[in-house]
């Protein structure tokens, strides 16, 4: 079977992460703060502070941006449980709004329905990887006096109108888990627009401590006086060891999942039976996953395994679950996209022979 998911580890990793382990120091140090400014640099960003997952990036960023008990941030069901749960995790209710079934990302017009005078903050979520209707979403939350937290776990690389995903709004969030673009095992990154949040971030991500001025005690203590609540989110040098090996990566996976999605593209545009996503040129997709809406769907996916081609839903609309209470299910367009999605690989460790089987496949119907 041709692997659905894979996780990218550069040749350079092995030996990069053994000087870390052979140099004593695991835990966060200069590596992660190297790690920050090479994403930053290859990204072009500012305000990166690495944390040890993409749900503590968006739980940080939440807290940071002062979310709590009594609030609510609006966000698609289309996502990963990770984005709902930060927004619980604040004590603020997680309000969903429906998608527009041609990309899967947030329905502009459905977010400004779900707006009340509690709401705080919109999540939106760069579904596969392709980003949202940033503008609209901005005109929106300046209207209204919210404002943006980008889950990009998907987006590493995306760019909207010419601008990098991770440079547009108050917080943005990115994941390293294992099999994302680039991992460092686990990981994440929470890139603040404003200096202050990024300062208080960095702070809170290790308990409230600012490491760089907490001075020692002559006794050899650090010395401080917390003043707000933080948390044990940093990363640890090794995994940014990983990450650093890696990232150097990322033009060539990004470039790679392109190819593979703009052949997939001609190749399905007039397979009857298949609604390919919208891809609209002024932004570019970071193809996390190539996700695309099919008829009689279980029997798509069987097809393609019974030929070694993994075809998966990936993440069904979160608003089901308990946790979130009872929700109005006025979300049409999540309702036909849970019934419809599908996706199948679109890495780069796929060959051109394993695309052209997957074309062929696709081809041959089902
Ligand atoms: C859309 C989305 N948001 C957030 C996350 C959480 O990231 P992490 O696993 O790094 O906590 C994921 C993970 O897959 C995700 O897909």
């Amino acid at each position: 079977m041709i692997p659905f998911f894979i996780t990218h580890v550069s040749p350079q990793a092995p030996s990069l992460v053994a000087e870390t382990l052979q140099g004593g120091r695991l835990s966060e140090g200069e590596l992660v703060r190297t790690f920050e400014k090479a994403v930053e640099s290859l990204v072009r960003i500012q305000g990166a502070v690495a944390v040890n997952s993409g749900t503590s990036a968006l739980h940080l960023g939440l807290v940071c941006g002062g979310i709590g008990p009594g609030d609510e941030v609006i966000l698609p069901a289309q996502t990963f449980i990770a984005s709902g749960m930060a927004i619980l995790q604040t004590g603020a209710k997680a309000v969903f709004a429906d998608i527009d079934v041609r990309t899967g990302n947030l329905d502009v017009a459905s977010v400004r329905a779900k707006i009340t005078p509690r709401t705080r903050a919109i999540l939106p979520v760069h579904w596969a990887g392709y980003p949202c209707e940033l503008d609209e979403l901005h005109r929106v939350a300046e209207a209204h006096g919210l404002w943006l937290i980008e889950d990009a776990a998907h987006a590493l690389g995306a760019t909207y109108r010419g601008r990098p995903v991770g440079a547009i709004s108050r917080f943005t969030t990115f994941s390293f888990q294992a099999i994302k673009h680039i991992t460092t095992g686990d990981g994440g990154l929470l890139v603040c627009a404003d200096p202050d949040d990024a300062s208080m971030a960095a702070r809170r991500r290790w308990f409230g401590i600012d490491r760089a001025d907490s001075p020692m005690s002559q006794e050899g203590e650090r010395q401080y006086d917390v003043g707000e609540v933080g948390f044990k989110y940093h990363l640890n040098d090794y995994a940014a060891a990983l990450g650093l090996a890696n990232l150097p990566d990322l033009p060539g996976i990004l470039s790679r999942r392109r190819t593979i999605a703009d052949q997939y593209r001609r190749a399905f545009v007039s397979v009857p039976g298949i609604s390919l996503l919208d891809y609209q040129d002024d932004r570019d997709c970071a193809w996390w996953l190539f996700t695309f809406r099919v008829e009689r769907r279980l029997d798509f996916i069987q097809s393609l395994r019974a030929k070694g081609i993994p075809a998966s839903v990936v993440h069904q609309g979160i608003h089901h679950n308990a946790v979130f209470g009872q929700q109005q299910a006025d979300l049409p367009g999540q309702q036909l996209f849970d019934a419809t999605q599908v996706s199948i690989p679109v890495h780069e460790q796929l060959t051109d022979d394993h695309v052209e089987q997957i074309i062929a496949a696709v081809r041959e119907g089902w």
